[in-house]
Parts: C-alpha cells; structure tokens; sequence
C-alpha cells in the first residue's frame, strides 16, 4: 500500500473487518488518524500501518474486533470495541485466602467474574477445554434461598446486560483451549440476543447445538399462551470439528430396548431387522450388481459389498422373510446406545431440595462434561453459584476454577467442599 493514500472508512473498515461504527469510536479515541475532508474522513494508510503495527503484536487481528455474524451485527449504546474489552488490564490483583494445595486451578474465587478472569488471563489462556456458564437471565429479580436470605441480584436489562455477557465471553474465548468448548444456558426471553452476540465473539461457524432443556413440568396458568417449561443451552466450539467430543450416549430403558429390539433371537437374545439396501442407484460399482439372484430394487443399491453380503448371510445375520425378502439382524446387545439429540430433559429441583437458587441439575451437567471434557482437562464455571459444575467436575477426575460475587454462593460451596472433602483453594 503506498504510504501517502487516502483510504475511505468503508475501505479501513474492510482491511480491519470491524464496522463503521468500531471504527469510528476508534477515531474518536484517537487510536487511528483520520483527516476530515469535506464532509466525510479519510485515512492515510500510513496511519492505518501504525495502527497494524501497534496492535499486532498485542492480538490476533482477525479476531480482535466485533465481528459481523450472517452480514449484520447486534446494535445497542455503549458497545464497546472487542480490542478496548481484551486490551483493558484487571484492576485489583487476586488475594489467598485458603491455601490447599500448590496449583491454579481446583480453586475458587470470590469477585467480579470479569475482573478475575482478566487477572487469570495470562496464566490461564489457551488452556480451559470446558466452560459451562449459568449466569443471570436478565429477569429484573432478586435471587433469595427458601430462608429469604439473598443470594444473588439479576438487575441488569436489554443493552446493559448483553454487554455485561458478551464482556466476559470476549475473556472466556481467550482462556478457551483449541480444542475448548463453551456452554451457556439461559431463558427464552433472552437467548435469542445472546445467541447472536455469541455468534460475533465466536464466530457463527463454531456454534454448534441450541439445545432446549426441559426444566420443569408443564404448568397451569391463565395466560394465552402455550406453557413455557423449556430454556435453552447455546453451545460453541472455540474452533469447530477440533472441540473434545466423546459423543457419550444415552443408555437404553428396558422399554425403549423393547421397543426397538421385539424380536427374540434363539443364541444372540433380543434383535431386529434392518434393510439391506438404500436409496440411490450404483451406476457401474459392485452394490448395483445382482445378488443371490436378485437385483437391489429399483433405485436403490445394496448397503454391502457382494462378499459382506455372502458373508452376513453364511454367519447367520440375514433374516429372509416368506416371501424372500432379505433383512439385517441387528442385535440390542451390540447397539452402543441412543445418540443423544437436542432436546435434554434434566428438570430442576424445588427450592427446598437445594442448597441455592437455581441451582443446575447435576445429570445435565454430567452430560456436558463427559461430551465436551476428558480427565484431566480444566473446567470453568465463572457464575458458580453453588458450584454444582465445580462439584461434579471433581467427581469426573477434572481440574475446575470457579468464580462467583455472592457471598451466599461462597458459603453453600465452602459448606459442600468441607463436607464431602474437596481440596479447593480459595481466593479474593
Ligand atoms: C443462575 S446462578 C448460577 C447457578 C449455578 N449454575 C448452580 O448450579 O448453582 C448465577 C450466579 O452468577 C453469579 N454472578 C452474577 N453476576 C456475577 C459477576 N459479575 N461475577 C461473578 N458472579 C456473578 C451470581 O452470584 C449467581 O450465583
């Protein structure tokens, strides 16, 4: 690029893959020159080459400003540009105050979630392969256990509070391991607004499941409307197809088994059949061609070679009906499970039968943690609540960081760890 061009805000905003407006704010904070020509600005590319200089080598520019998501991008006042949240140090520095053992992780921390995970950046980042967050749904509510005493307050609304998020996922993405993946449950009324800031901090090609969990049973109410026993858990890669997946599977129950397996085998116990061929026809390759005698049916082909065909049929695992027709035998002792799809049900306990407020079915997070982690990886839950993330990664031989502002949740978390003997150190 010649030194001495003039570029147009459209052309910076392009090289730079922000938007007018990040960049406008970056003009405004005089972190890039701009020369006023008429009515409109322009940038000399010298200018822009300083600015690449300066921030290269603090971030990644590819991803360091607000990114676009599907050609358009969420709108609210004070947004503040991706490059300010990453650039911005912690303003207090973390203190001991419980010292049981000599790492970083298997550790909770009592403050501000965004400053914490700022003062953890440096140690931290890269190396966090699960991060499961259950933080406020922007209900305007106070949050108390069944005694009335306050746990936390969900006060923050519309703009402010899908600020507040995306702040923080900005940092969670930095701590996220390549392979890392992100979980965020949260209600319907906001989730759609998150579901899109997510796609802008990582990217709409790493979104992987909106999963609807079913948490309460259906309700009686006077409002015309359908019942709303559902919320949704948005999942992302840090980046897709390298993200831990285990692809754990449902068990069977014994009825589900009899459903799908009735038929009762002499020596392999409970089978069914399945089809030999699929739709599609095979031009010229051995799945078109004639098989003991007969011919795939019309347009389709054998799911088999010929000789898996002769094979399956010599060992017993062809079935043929009266009228000739060969199936599969397909045995339930040999099944590996259910795959598990998108909608979950893992209901939340009354208020009485736990120790916070909305405190997370621990199943469901079991389930999350054997897809998306493996033993030994680190796992951060940075609104804790009463640690139920925490807790159960400890039992499924994973290393935890927990973060959480309420002194009620720091109390229910002191209380189980003491009980059931885990090592945590604590910090302010
Ligand atoms: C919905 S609760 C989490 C419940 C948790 N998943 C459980 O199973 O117990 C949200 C938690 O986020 C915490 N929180 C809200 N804002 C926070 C902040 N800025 N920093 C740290 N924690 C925060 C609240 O104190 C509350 O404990």
């Amino acid at each position: 690029m010649p030194l001495n061009q003039l570029l147009t805000i459209d052309e910076v905003a392009q090289t730079l893959k922000i938007t007018r407006q990040t960049l406008s704010k970056l003009i405004n904070n005089k972190d890039i020159v701009a020369i006023k020509i008429n009515k409109s600005y322009r940038i000399p590319s010298e200018a822009l080459e300083n600015f690449f200089k300066r921030n290269s080598s603090k971030q990644d520019l590819s991803h360091t400003y607000l990114k676009e998501t599907r050609g358009c991008t969420l709108t609210y006042p004070d947004k503040d540009a991706e490059e300010e949240i990453l650039n911005t140090a912690a303003n207090a520095a973390l203190k001991q105050v419980v010292n049981a053992h000599n790492e970083l992780y298997n550790a909770v921390y009592f403050g501000d979630n965004l400053e914490v995970t700022r003062a953890l950046l440096p140690e931290l980042k890269g190396k966090v392969d699960l991060i499961y967050i259950d933080p406020p749904f922007a209900t305007g509510r106070d949050f108390n256990s069944i005694d009335q005493n306050h746990a936390y307050s969900d006060k923050l609304l519309n703009g402010e509070f899908l600020e507040f998020i995306r702040k923080r996922l900005i940092i969670l993405r930095e701590l996220l391991s390549d392979k890392g993946s992100i979980y965020l449950h949260i209600d319907k009324k906001i989730g759609h607004y998150v579901k899109i800031i997510m796609d802008e901090v990582f990217g709409f090609d790493n979104f992987i499941n909106d999963i609807t969990r079913i948490k309460c049973n259906p309700k009686n109410f006077a409002r015309n409307a359908y019942g709303n026993y559902s919320d949704m858990i948005l999942f992302y890669a840090k980046q897709r197809d390298q993200n831990i997946w285990n692809d754990v599977k449902d068990d069977f129950t014994n009825k589900k088994r009899d459903e799908l397996f009735a038929k009762t085998h002499p020596v392999h116990g409970q089978y069914t059949t399945h089809p030999l061929h699929a739709p599609g026809v095979t031009l010229d390759g051995d799945t078109g061609k004639e098989w003991n005698g007969m011919l795939p049916p019309p347009g389709r082909h054998w799911r088999y070679s010929r000789e898996e065909l002769t094979r399956l049929n010599e060992s017993g695992f062809i079935e043929w009906s009266d009228k000739g027709n060969p199936r599969k035998i397909v045995l339930a002792k040999e099944h590996k499970g259910i795959k598990i799809q998108d909608v979950w049900e893992f209901k939340d306990k009354g208020l009485s039968f736990v120790d916070y407020p909305t405190q997370k079915n621990h199943d469901l997070l079991k389930r999350i943690i054997l897809n998306s982690s493996n033993p030994g990886s680190l796992v951060l839950d940075c609104f804790a609540g009463s640690g139920s993330t925490l807790y159960i990664a400890n039992e499924l031989v994973r290393k935890w960081v927990g973060i959480d502002n309420s002194p009620a949740s720091l109390a229910v978390i002191k209380a189980n760890f003491a009980k059931n003997d885990i090592k945590c150190n604590f910090f302010e």
